[in-house]
């Protein structure tokens, strides 16, 4: 973000809440009430962070190397704040404050005053930004007093400007930010299953373009071509974990309901959902293409198998579909569980059954294992493999 389109985007946000009306008598009551009741979704919770015309939180906070720079790094905050401390630094964000946070006060010639965050202190004066997101430069000699108030640079309505259901689904988004996915991280894999990268080369997989491995992550760089392993597999359970890399933009795409038939607003047009997009893939089946297990941020949800579900008719387009949406914030470690007995398939998402016993019409008996290239950056891990 440059300077100017922090200072457009300050002057229209800070306007947005001074001109919100004025709110029941204890929004924060009814919405600590909430997060008791409610249970939230952090998925959705992301879109809400994103969300500019919302609490405007990204424009102040990064998580994982993506957002601003104007509050404190939210990476690990999930981490860091128990629940109640969350509800607090949300909720009432001026109750305890870190004093580079707090807002200060200038006194100038005149009786004239400004506030805001200092920017950058040096030996001629002082880099204010103010709350309409004007920058100043105040030179020394013109500053009468300088005053640190014990409120915060946080404004104090813009998360109590929220609805409950978006209000618990940030507070589920925050909580799941407890670790910072771009760390290493080893694990072992469990009893019977074998490692199926060796972590440091693509020896194992054919020759491709836009792969490469380093540290335990095999990582897509968005171009080139899909990776096949070399060895064909007959019976398997795969697992495997992988996360998007780039920074989630907004996009629109179709509803699929569990039916497996986009669903359509009353003038008969498909209906789309805004959602956070940073890239496309798929886990492909024993060297059939269209046997492809996908990995996206489309709103039904990655394990979907979208060529077999597109010309399925009727009821057998249902168990191509995911039952749930079990996909974790765009950027997040995800985890998949892929079991192929015969040309059966089932398909666990974070630890939530996806995809039951599907059968895949038109499957080789054996083949290889293989992730597609489609669009954007992606990391993958821990990828073991038991045969049966
Ligand atoms: C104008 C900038 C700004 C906006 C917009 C903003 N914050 Fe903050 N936020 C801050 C600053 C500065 C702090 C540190 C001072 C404080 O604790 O109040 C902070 C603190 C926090 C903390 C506590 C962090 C810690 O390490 O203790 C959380 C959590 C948080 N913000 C979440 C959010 C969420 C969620 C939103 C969107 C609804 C949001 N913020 C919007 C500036 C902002």
């Amino acid at each position: 973000m440059n300077a100017s389109s922090v200072s457009r985007w300050l002057k229209g946000f800070f306007l947005a809440l001074w001109t919100f009306p004025l709110l029941a008598d204890s929004p924060a009551e009814s919405l600590r009430e909430a997060a008791r009741t409610l249970h939230g979704d952090a998925w959705k919770g992301q879109k809400v962070f994103f969300d500019v015309q919302h609490g405007g939180c990204i424009q102040c906070h990064a998580v994982a190397g993506y957002g601003g720079r104007l509050g404190p790094d939210l990476t690990t905050v999930g981490m860091r704040l128990n629940r109640s401390a969350l509800l607090e630094a949300l909720l009432e964000p001026s109750k305890q404050v870190a004093p580079a946070w707090r807002l200060v006060e200038l006194e100038l010639p005149g009786g004239a005053r400004l506030e805001g965050l200092i920017q950058e202190s040096y030996a001629g004066g002082i880099r204010l930004l103010d709350r309409q997101g004007l920058e100043h430069i105040v030179p020394k000699g013109q500053i009468q007093r300088r005053k640190r108030t014990s409120r915060s640079w946080m404004p104090e309505r813009c998360a109590l400007s929220l609805a409950p259901e978006p209000f618990v689904d940030l507070v589920a988004y925050c909580d799941s930010l407890k670790s910072d996915p771009r760390k290493f991280e080893r694990k072992t894999p469990p009893a019977g299953f074998k490692s199926w990268f060796n972590g440091r080369d693509l020896l194992e997989f054919k020759p491709t373009s836009g792969w490469e491995a380093q540290n335990g992550i095999l990582r897509h760089l968005g171009r080139g071509d899909h990776l096949w392993h070399r060895t064909d597999l007959r019976d398997f359970e795969l697992r495997f974990e992988w996360r998007w890399m780039d920074a989630p933009k907004w996009e629109s795409f179709p509803v699929i309901a569990s039916s497996g038939y986009e669903l359509q607003d009353k003038e008969g047009k498909p209906m789309t959902e805004r959602v956070l997009d940073s890239g496309d893939s798929g886990v492909l089946l024993r060297g059939l293409f269209k046997a492809q297990a996908n990995l996206f941020c489309y709103p039904v949800g990655s394990g979907e198998f979208w060529e077999y579900r597109e010309a399925a008719v009727g009821k057998d387009r249902v168990p191509f579909t995911p039952r749930v949406r079990a996909d974790r914030p765009v950027g997040q470690w995800n985890q998949m569980t892929l079991r192929l007995v015969g040309n059966r398939v089932s398909i666990w998402l974070n630890g939530i059954e996806v995809v039951n016993e599907t059968e895949l019409p038109g499957l080789p008996a054996k083949g290889p294992i293989g992730f597609q290239h489609e669009h954007g950056r992606f990391e993958l891990r821990h990828l073991w493999v038991k045969e049966f």
